[in-house]
């Protein structure tokens, strides 16, 4: 079992590495994009509301992520662990969270903070294709799929997110900045920060948060 977050900026592979992890460990990825990106595909009434801000970069509003977390969370496949990718975003979603696990007598394992240059997260996101299908996640260059355009896992027809214009990757990028660098103070008091060059490979990423986690697990 193992109960983590990912965090870092857009494109820094937080996506990828969850998903590889909930391969290994058989814990879910919750992906509060994914989850809103299926309501806005869905048109439901969430999904109408999150979509401007989706659409300027900008966070949705954090009672919205709140609800559709403590949802998410409450599932049945999210009782032995999970791997939080995208959330909390905020010191309020943090503290949100940190709440619910009190009340549970549950503890975070780590909060994994994937460190990546600027430069490589403009390169990172100017190749990423999507499985709107699936939510897999490849690179044009240096994780293409076998069939071009195609996705290995389902077979649907891969997509730019909606997201990755230059304008609104420029205003994630400030937001992220302003609103969820911040988080890295707020775990590091709390000694659960551990950080990751994120530019070692996929591969060498995913044996140091291994590393990570079986050194919290260890020292309880
Ligand atoms: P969200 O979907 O969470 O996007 P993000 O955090 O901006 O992160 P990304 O999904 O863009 O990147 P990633 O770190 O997962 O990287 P990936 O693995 O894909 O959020 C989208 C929007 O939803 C937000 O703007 C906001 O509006 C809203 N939202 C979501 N959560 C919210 C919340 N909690 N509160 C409020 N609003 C919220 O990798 C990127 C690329 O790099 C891929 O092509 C991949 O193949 C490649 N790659 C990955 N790792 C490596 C590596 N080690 N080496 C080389 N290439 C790599």
């Amino acid at each position: 079992m193992i109960r983590i977050v990912l965090l870092g900026p857009p494109g820094s592979g937080k996506g990828t590495q969850a998903s590889a992890l909930e391969k290994r460990r058989g814990v879910p990825h919750i992906a509060s994009g994914d989850l809103l990106r299926a309501n806005v595909r869905d048109s439901t009434a969430l999904g109408r509301k999150v979509k401007p801000y989706m659409d300027r970069g900008e966070l949705v509003p954090d009672e919205l992520i709140l609800d559709m977390m403590a949802d998410r969370l409450s599932q049945p496949d999210a009782q032995q662990g999970y791997v939080l990718d995208g959330f909390p975003r905020t010191v309020k979603q943090a503290e949100a969270l940190e709440e619910r696990l009190r009340a549970l007598s549950q503890d975070l394992d780590a909060v994994v903070y994937l460190k990546v240059p600027e430069a490589e997260i403009l390169r990172r996101l100017g190749g990423r294709r999507t499985c709107p299908h699936c939510n897999a996640v490849y690179h044009v260059d240096t994780m293409p799929p076998k069939r071009e355009g195609i996705c290995d896992k389902c077979g649907a027809t891969l997509v730019q997110r909606d997201d990755e214009k230059p304008a609104v990757i420029r205003k994630r990028l400030e937001v992220y900045s302003a609103q969820t660098q911040p988080l890295l103070d707020y775990y590091q008091a709390r000694g659960l920060l551990r950080e990751i060059d994120g530019m070692i490979g996929v591969d060498n990423v995913i044996r140091e948060i291994e590393t990570i986690v079986a050194a919290a697990q260890a020292a309880v």
